[in-house]
């Protein structure tokens, strides 16, 4: 009974957290209006494939997030890329080459997606849980890249700012 309770106990805990993982919050604003809104919609997009996965969605459930994620990350990744070009971002090079490699993954999940028929999930090969590749990628982008490298443009980007403020 005690295992039952620790292993119910520790799932509870899982759910709490990778809930927090995919929640935005202003501890993550990058203090641009613009890229927040966008960072915020992907966050969003997470919690709502969170709640399919968890809820046992198929792939027909889970296709339109992919897909719409495959429109947000893109245009997300670009208009980033411009904005780091703009103040001169030291580290522009390295932080493009990882949204390339999401964009990547991402390109290989979407097709694998429209690879599967509604309801047919495994033609030749196993796809058991088929929101987990997604929850991957996701916390990959919200945990691995928004928390750590975007974060890491932030002072970049205010003191890019309170130059103009000082040149003006
Ligand atoms: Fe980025
Ligand atoms: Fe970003």
């Amino acid at each position: 009974m005690s295992n039952c309770n620790a292993l119910f106990g520790r799932l509870q805990t899982q759910h709490l957290a990778v809930n927090n993982l995919i929640q935005w919050g202003d501890h993550l604003s990058v203090e641009d209006a613009a890229i927040d809104a966008q960072h915020k919609a992907i966050f969003d997009l997470g919690a709502s494939v969170y709640e399919s996965w968890r809820g046992g969605g198929g792939v027909e459930v889970l296709r339109p997030a992919v897909d719409k994620l495959a429109n947000l990350l893109p245009a997300h990744f670009a208009f980033e890329e411009r904005m780091l070009t703009d103040i001169g971002y030291e580290d522009l090079a390295q932080h493009m080459a990882e949204h390339r490699g999401m964009l990547d993954e991402l390109g290989s999940m979407q097709e694998r997606f429209h690879s599967f028929e509604d309801g047919h999930e495994s033609p030749g090969g196993s796809l058991l849980a088929p929101g987990w590749p997604i929850m991957q990628f996701l916390l990959g982008f919200t945990v691995g890249h928004v928390m750590s490298s975007d974060m890491s443009y932030c002072q970049t980007l205010i003191a890019s700012r309170v130059g103009v403020r000082g040149n003006a």
